[in-house]
């Protein structure tokens, strides 16, 4: 019986030592900052820095990678929230979203900062400057519901001008 119980731990030990070596890829894609949108929506200091905290490890191509991204299995977990992260919404290439998808996510945006849905529950946890309190939840909601409404009605389009001036 000692023996089994010796050598069941001896090879889960085993299989832990093994799933080391199957590392994750830790290369991000390019980050074109063309098509970044904190580049090209310029928000304030504050929101700016609230979504490099919060949002951009999973949802962006500039994810930093945590010491415990090179334990396994802690790094499979984390590579998958990253893949489905950037899947639904990656602010790297927010200019290639057509008008209507980059809208829609705004309002995903501000939905899921409100239903405290994002970040994901588990990331605060590793990175405490990712727990956001309430005036900061309300600093990105406001935020995205005013670039929302701003869409919505259209005034980007306005803006654009027609590039000619007559006098
Ligand atoms: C630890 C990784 C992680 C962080 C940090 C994170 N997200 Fe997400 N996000 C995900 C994953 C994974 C999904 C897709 C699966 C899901 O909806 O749970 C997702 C989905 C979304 C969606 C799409 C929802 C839908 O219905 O398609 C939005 C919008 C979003 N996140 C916004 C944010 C914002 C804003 C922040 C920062 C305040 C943030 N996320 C932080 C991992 C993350």
């Amino acid at each position: 019986m000692k023996k089994t119980i010796r050598w069941t731990l001896l090879a889960l030990l085993g299989a832990l030592v093994f799933i080391q070596f199957l590392q994750i890829s830790k290369t991000n894609p390019a980050a074109d900052p063309a098509q970044d949108y904190l580049a090209t929506a310029n928000p304030p200091e504050a929101v700016t820095s609230l979504l490099k905290q919060a949002c951009y490890d999973c949802h962006s191509n500039l994810t930093r990678y945590p010491w415990y991204s090179y334990v396994q299995p802690a790094g499979w977990f984390l590579k998958k929230h990253i893949d489905e992260g950037r899947e639904h919404l990656n602010f790297s290439v927010w200019t290639t979203y057509p008008a209507k998808r980059a809208n829609h996510k705004l309002e995903e945006c501000f939905e899921v900062v409100e239903t405290k849905e994002m970040p994901l529950k588990t990331y605060p946890l590793m990175h405490p400057e990712a727990k956001l309190d309430d005036a900061q939840r309300e600093e990105l909601i406001s935020w995205f519901k005013s670039e929302y409404a701003r869409v919505e009605t259209g005034s980007r389009e306005q803006g654009a001008g027609n590039g000619e001036e007559e006098d």
